[in-house]
């Protein structure tokens, strides 16, 4: 089990993220989530770089680093030369993972995205260049991000190599079950984003951390909120990728794995009330069938 932060949001400049980053290496986080689109993966690639020259790690080998191929990038002739420049800037010859960040085309690079940007997505066409880049030895294994079941099940259709992973929103106040018990059925393993309800962003409303329940927990267990979210997620088998700006809180988020949540617990959570954090905000994106009728 590796400690995940993601690395984190959008258009932050690189000295924080480098700084942040080789902190969360110290306090023995493993698992960086980034993206084309973040624009941190030169400030992660440089982390790597002054962790190993620190020797706060010995090789390459004791990270798992995941990457996303844009939706301007999603056309089968781009994902090759997508990675490859992904890689440049992390300074890396291979990824542990890389993941389709959206079942979207688009004509540019910018968000948000009107319907006028978005073209029709050759998934079959993108998945065929996604299989050539893990063949290639460019990454250790392909997977997909905000695929529904349906999505998933046509990509497993004529999919050579399966999704190892399908990256979703998922916290307490948007659980996925449906999506979960899919997942697992093809042995896809399921990765939270949002995990803490992406509190700060535009997405937050406040359902996640600052819930009256995920505050009882804490305190009857002497925790944070947070940790409970977290904890929660850990005991539900899925992996799971807080993001954190602030050391106390990346220390914080990664005592979550010598205590656990009661049976009680369990049966409160999942009576939490469902809503999606991701159609709310200015940047969500404007199709109604995006999630394929899960709202
Ligand atoms: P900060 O960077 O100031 O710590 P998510 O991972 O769901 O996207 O949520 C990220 C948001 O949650 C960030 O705004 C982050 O703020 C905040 N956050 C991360 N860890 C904690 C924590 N332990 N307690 C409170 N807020 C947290």
């Amino acid at each position: 089990m590796y400690s995940c932060v993601q690395l984190p949001p959008p258009f932050v400049t690189i000295k924080p993220t480098l700084d942040l980053t080789v902190e969360a290496i110290k306090l023995g986080y493993r698992h960086f989530d980034t993206a084309a689109q973040y624009g941190s993966e030169c400030a992660l690639g440089e982390a790597i770089a002054q962790a190993l020259q620190l020797g706060l790690i010995s090789s390459r080998k004791d990270l798992f680093i995941t990457s996303k191929l844009w939706c301007s990038d999603n056309h089968p002739h781009l994902v090759l030369p997508a990675l490859q420049k992904s890689l440049q800037s992390l300074k890396l010859d291979y990824l542990d993972l890389y993941l389709i960040h959206w079942p979207l085309s688009a004509k540019k690079w910018d968000i948000p995205y009107s319907e006028e940007c978005l073209v029709p997505f050759d998934l079959k066409g993108v998945w065929a260049a996604m299989e050539e880049c893990h063949k290639l030895g460019l990454t250790k294994s392909i997977g997909v991000s905000n695929f529904s079941p349906k999505k998933l099940e046509n990509l497993l259709s004529f999919a050579t190599i399966p999704p190892s992973v399908n990256q979703v929103e998922m916290n307490i106040a948007w659980q996925q079950k449906n999506l979960r018990e899919y997942c697992k059925a093809k042995g896809i393993t399921v990765t939270a984003y949002s995990p803490l309800g992406a509190k700060g962003t535009k997405w937050d409303i406040n359902r996640v951390l600052d819930h009256e329940l995920t505050k009882q927990i804490a305190q009857a267990h002497g925790k944070t909120a947070a940790q409970v979210c977290l904890r929660w997620l850990f005991e539900q088998g899925v992996t799971f990728i807080p993001k954190s700006y602030n050391k106390d809180r990346l220390k914080q988020n990664i005592e979550i794995f010598d205590w656990s949540l009661t049976k009680d617990d369990h049966e409160k959570i999942n009576q939490v009330k469902q809503d999606r954090m991701f159609k709310n905000g200015p940047a969500a994106f404007p199709l109604p069938d995006l999630f394929d009728g899960e709202t």
